[in-house]
């Protein structure tokens, strides 16, 4: 796949065949997105690859915790959003309640959804992205941003879908507990992994982006 069309093809994907990925794949993928860029090469990130039954586990744990009301407790937070953010963010939400065909006022369906997504949207495989707490986190953000989006890019060759997801970790002492990442570390995201369910709605969506000129300034141009 070219890569122009790599990065046009890609998309988040929220539903999955129950097929296993072979470690070999998943080997394959992270052999090639460390060769993403990091901040004085400090590679900062630390991926915990999980499937099978710790996979299913830890999203029995998250439901557990979610279905008992307990507070999401992540390693990393962020600020609601605000203005234009907030309506960006707001519109996926509705793309993809729509195609799920959940209505704004129907509570039960709505907590299913987002319930998906603490049980890793049902995907076959996860990465858990973290990295050491004595690093700047905004510097290691920016890392983990870039080896995540060449994991979901590498992905598309084998035929896979990914879905980069604060959900499956917002309870990160639940992740750790099963997978012994130690408390040092703080746990970023995940990304789900599997081969793409396209009969599932929610993968119907197309997620828009602005025109290049709400967002860039041209300088020293036509001089
Ligand atoms: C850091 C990060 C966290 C995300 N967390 C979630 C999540 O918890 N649940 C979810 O459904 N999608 C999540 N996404 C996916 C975004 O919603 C998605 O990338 C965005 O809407 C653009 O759509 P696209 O990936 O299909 O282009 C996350 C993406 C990023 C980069």
């Amino acid at each position: 796949m070219d890569l122009v069309e790599a990065i046009k093809a890609r998309k988040s994907i929220r539903g999955y065949h129950v097929d296993p990925v072979p470690q070999e794949i998943l080997r394959e993928i992270l052999e090639v997105a460390v060769r993403a860029p990091s901040a004085d090469n400090s590679q900062p990130w630390e991926i915990t690859v999980i499937t099978g039954k710790i996979l299913k586990d830890i999203a029995e744990a998250n439901m557990e915790a979610l279905n008992s009301g307990r507070p999401i407790a992540p390693d990393v937070t962020h600020k609601p959003y605000e203005g234009i953010y907030r309506k960006r963010q707001t519109e996926v939400g509705k793309k993809i309640f729509e195609l799920m065909d959940i209505p704004r006022e129907d509570q039960g369906k709505r907590t299913a959804w987002i319930s998906r997504g603490f049980r890793f949207f049902d995907a076959p495989a996860a990465f858990i992205l973290a990295a050491d707490e004595s690093l700047d986190p905004t510097r290691a953000a920016s890392d983990i941003g870039g080896i995540a989006q060449t994991i979901c890019l590498v992905a598309q060759k084998y035929g896979l879908g990914t879905c980069i997801a604060s959900q499956g970790v917002l309870y990160a002492d639940i992740v750790k507990q099963f997978t012994k990442i130690p408390k040092t570390k703080k746990i970023y995201w995940c990304i789900t992994i599997g081969y793409p369910d396209w009969d599932f709605p929610a993968n119907q969506v197309k997620t828009d982006r602005e025109p290049l000129q709400v967002n860039t300034t041209w300088l020293g141009f036509n001089e």
